[in-house]
């Protein structure tokens, strides 16, 4: 596929690459498998008759009840006659129709959003037998259909012991992310011209997931980096007709370069090796050898020896391998018709997992010499990065970061004058706010124990911790300054007060100064865990005031699971504009109908956050306009003096509901016995372990992967809560190290 060789003589341009670029971009298309999830269970259909049965039992009447008003023989919505689908999809040539049918249940488009969610179980049930006649008829529709919410999938799908459904997961080829790009590209070359050709992704929970399109811009953008990066790495200057190396070019490279004599084969062959080893971390194989060292000689000829050796070596840094992270199951089948991802795959995949950076020498060894064969060869492998501590591991950090999502407190602009709920507050400093939180998460992991029940419950907290020493004794140092001004001239200073330098950060925690010690542990009943974090809760406001919509969307799908639908474009988003009134009453235009059957499943799940202000500070009452007061409040002259606020009391409780959990669901009074409440579920914990795999797996998770998620429960359990364990049974999981190969996924 990369066999074009440039073909212009004159300087050829990027035009000239085009080719180059778009044949291999289009067999990467062809690579990019689609990443397929299904939905089997043991149900299996020996006869038609036992299909028919079984439809005539569960989906009918589901179809009958939920269904039916709308896609009859007289009313066929979306031109779907249910009474006439024919559940027999050998006969048929309906299996298309099903599969999309199915996907509508799995994705919760269907029945629309304005009707009765159907109870689980019912759904489940058709779903159950529409693959099991599915697999009887051959069809194999499953594969296509992908959830693209993944708290979609039914949680007791998923996490129960007694009905685990089979295995799924399909062959992936997913593009590096920024970050590893960055880390294997960017930062090492240093090379004029290179930037990042990807950006993070969507609609996604985590940044990282799903597999982003590769269209012409990233292309071209790929394209480019690769000849800057050659250039940078080959950079020399001719002085008396000898080479001189500009920088630090290897040497391997610089021989292709002597205008006296062009390279030899050999010399060609080593500069091949070289680059093979500096961008995929392997030797060529001989047949990749034999076409990289036709196509240099080619490109010399055509080109010249500077810009042929430099395309020529640019191919390498486009071969699909070094911009995607192939996890297609290269290694062996097994007995159960699982194909092992190959160990260099493996490789790749857990250092990817922890670290932005390829394999370390160790990691790339043992795939070299069957260290990656056994599941538990690979555990031991995860456990020595992990317990490494030279290694830095930024992609822990980012999954907190991620998953709390509270680095979005950076981007809250706060209005200098504090806004409607909160008079003027100095301290308010959001980076510290996420550095501190930051330090906190670091802190519970380095203890690796009950890891989440510590994340949603600790009181204690990192107080600008990184400066607050230093702070203090600058302070110090300007009172003593000030102090030492005002005694020469005590009239001068009659009138000044100190103000004293930086951020004072600690009013956003309710503090009186900096702490000494960190991390201090705040009073128990006014903070519990990282949902009481300045950080959260300012990542969670608005310039002016809390946003409790956003927090209880936040509780509702990272915490309890749900699905929440996204706001119709036809509804005005906006709460009324009335400073008299608390923001819980303003929220009362979100409990007509038709807004609380969504509003239900956020507005409730915020309010006990009421407790503090919009920086995080906690409070006992809220502020809001006295009307009476304000219109009194005028100087000797009848002038308005400007607003007066009153203190309304705080109301911060709420219902949970429809959680699908009757331990989680019931009232709630606050913030801290809310957090304990939600640390003690079980229910919470998997949902953890559900965006912990998500994170981990790069995509949201599927009913075929149930065995690898409750595997990874029980690991964190049984490890005493330990982040460690439920990283290690992740990327040991069968999700992470197997796939079905995609034989006859087509042939529907
Ligand atoms: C209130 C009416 C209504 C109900 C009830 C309803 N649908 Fe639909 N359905 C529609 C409409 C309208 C469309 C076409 C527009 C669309 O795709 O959103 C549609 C489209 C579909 C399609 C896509 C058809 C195609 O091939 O493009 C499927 C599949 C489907 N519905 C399945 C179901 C199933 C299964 C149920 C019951 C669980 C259901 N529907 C209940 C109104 C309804
Ligand atoms: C289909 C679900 C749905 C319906 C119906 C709905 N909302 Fe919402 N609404 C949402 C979601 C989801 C959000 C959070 C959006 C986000 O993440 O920014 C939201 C956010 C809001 C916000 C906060 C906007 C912001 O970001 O500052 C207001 C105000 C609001 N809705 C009012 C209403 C009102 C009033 C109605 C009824 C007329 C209504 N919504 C109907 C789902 C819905």
């Amino acid at each position: 596929m990369t066999e074009t060789p440039i073909t212009k003589t004159k300087a050829p341009g990027l035009s000239a690459f085009r080719t180059l670029g778009f044949r291999i971009s289009g067999c990467l298309l062809l690579l990019a498998l689609p990443c397929g999830m299904a939905f089997a269970a043991e149900l299996k259909f020996a006869t038609g008759a036992e299909s028919r049965a079984e439809f005539e039992r569960v989906v009918k009447p589901f179809f009958a009840k939920h269904c039916a008003t709308c896609h009859n023989d007289k009313k066929a919505k979306g031109d779907l006659n249910l009474a006439e689908l024919d559940p027999d999809m050998k006969a048929s040539t309906s299996g298309a129709r099903w599969a999309k049918l199915v996907q509508s249940l799995t994705e919760g488009d269907m029945p629309p959003e304005e009707k009765p969610r159907p109870e689980t179980a019912g759904m489940e049930a058709v779903i159950r037998w529409a693959h099991a006649e599915a697999k009887r008829a051959n069809k194999h529709f499953a594969k296509r259909a992908s959830y693209a919410n993944g708290n979609a999938v039914p949680h007791e799908v998923l996490f129960n012991p007694a009905s685990i459904p089979p295995f799924d997961g399909s062959p992936r080829v997913r593009r590096l992310s920024p970050e590893i790009y960055a880390a294997s590209f960017l930062d090492k070359g240093k090379a004029k011209g290179v930037s990042q050709p990807f950006s993070g992704e969507g609609r996604t929970t985590f940044k990282d997931m799903g597999a982003p399109k590769m269209d012409e811009p990233v292309t071209m953008q790929l394209l480019q980096n690769a000849l800057a990066i050659v250039e940078a790495r080959t950079a020399h200057k001719l002085e008396d007709g000898k080479v001189k190396a500009i920088g630090f070019p290897p040497k391997e490279l610089l021989a292709l370069f002597d205008p006296a004599a062009p390279p030899t084969d050999a010399q060609v062959e080593s500069a091949i090796a070289w680059q093979f080893n500096f961008v995929l971390k392997r030797a060529p194989t001989a047949e990749e050898k034999a076409r990289f060292v036709a196509l240099m000689k080619r490109n010399i000829a055509d080109a010249g020896q500077v810009l042929g050796a430099r395309y020529a070596l640019a191919a390498v840094l486009m071969l699909p391998e070094a911009i995607f992270r192939l996890e297609v199951g290269t290694g062996r089948l097994d007995g159960k018709g699982r194909a092992r991802l190959g160990p260099r795959e493996i490789a790749f995949g857990i250092s990817y997992a922890l670290t932005d950076g390829p394999p370390d020498t160790a990691l790339l060894t043992a795939a070299a010499t069957g260290g990656l064969d056994s599941d538990e060869d690979v555990a031991r492998q995860v456990r020595r990065l992990l317990d490494e501590p030279k290694l830095e591991k930024p992609r822990i950090l980012r999954f907190f970061r991620e998953y709390f999502d509270y680095e979005k407190a950076k981007d809250v602009f706060k209005d200098p004058s504090g806004g409607r709920a909160a008079l003027g507050h100095p301290g308010h400093d959001a980076r510290t706010l996420v550095e501190d939180t930051d330090r906190l998460v670091l802190s519970i992991l380095e203890q690796d124990k009950d890891v989440l029940r510590e994340l949603l419950t600790t009181r204690k907290s990192f107080v600008s911790y990184k400066t607050a020493a230093d702070q203090k004794k600058k302070r110090a140092e300007a009172l003593a300054k000030f102090e030492e001004e005002k005694a020469k001239n005590p009239e001068k200073f009659k009138t000044k007060t100190f103000n004293p330098p930086g951020r004072e950060v600690f009013r956003s925690y309710g503090l009186d100064d900096f702490p000494d010690d960190q991390p201090v542990e705040l009073p128990a009943d006014q903070r519990a865990g990282i949902l009481t974090q300045p950080a959260w809760l300012v990542a969670q406001s608005t310039a002016f005031e809390n946003h409790v919509i956003h927090r209880g969307k936040w509780i509702r799908e990272r915490l309890l699971g749900g699905v929440v639908p996204d706001v119709p474009i036809t509804v005005d988003a906006q709460l009324p504009d009335a400073p008299e009134k608390t923001l819980r009453e303003r929220m009362a235009v979100t409990q007509q109908e038709y807004c609380w059957k969504c509003h239900q499943l956020m507005n409730d799940a915020g309010y006990a956050f009421e407790r503090y202000d919009h920086f995080g500070r906690y409070r006992t009452a809220e502020p809001v306009l006295d009307p009476a007061a304000t219109a009194k409040n005028l100087d000797s002259k009848g002038r308005p003096l400007g607003p007066v606020m009153r203190e309304a009391a705080l109301n911060t409780a709420g219902i949970i509901a429809q959680v699908g959990d009757r331990r989680v669901e019931g009232s709630v009074k606050g913030p801290v016995d809310y957090m304990r409440k939600l640390a003690d579920s079980e229910r919470v914990e998997q949902v953890f372990v559900r965006h912990a795999f998500r994170y981990w797996l790069g995509r949201n998770e599927t009913p075929g992967d149930a065995a690898s998620m409750q595997a990874a429960h029980r690991a964190y359990r049984a490890d005493g809560g330990s982040m460690k364990a439920l990283i290690t049974a992740l990327l040991t999981s069968e999700s992470f190290l197997y796939r079905i190969p995609e034989k006859s996924a087509q042939n529907n």
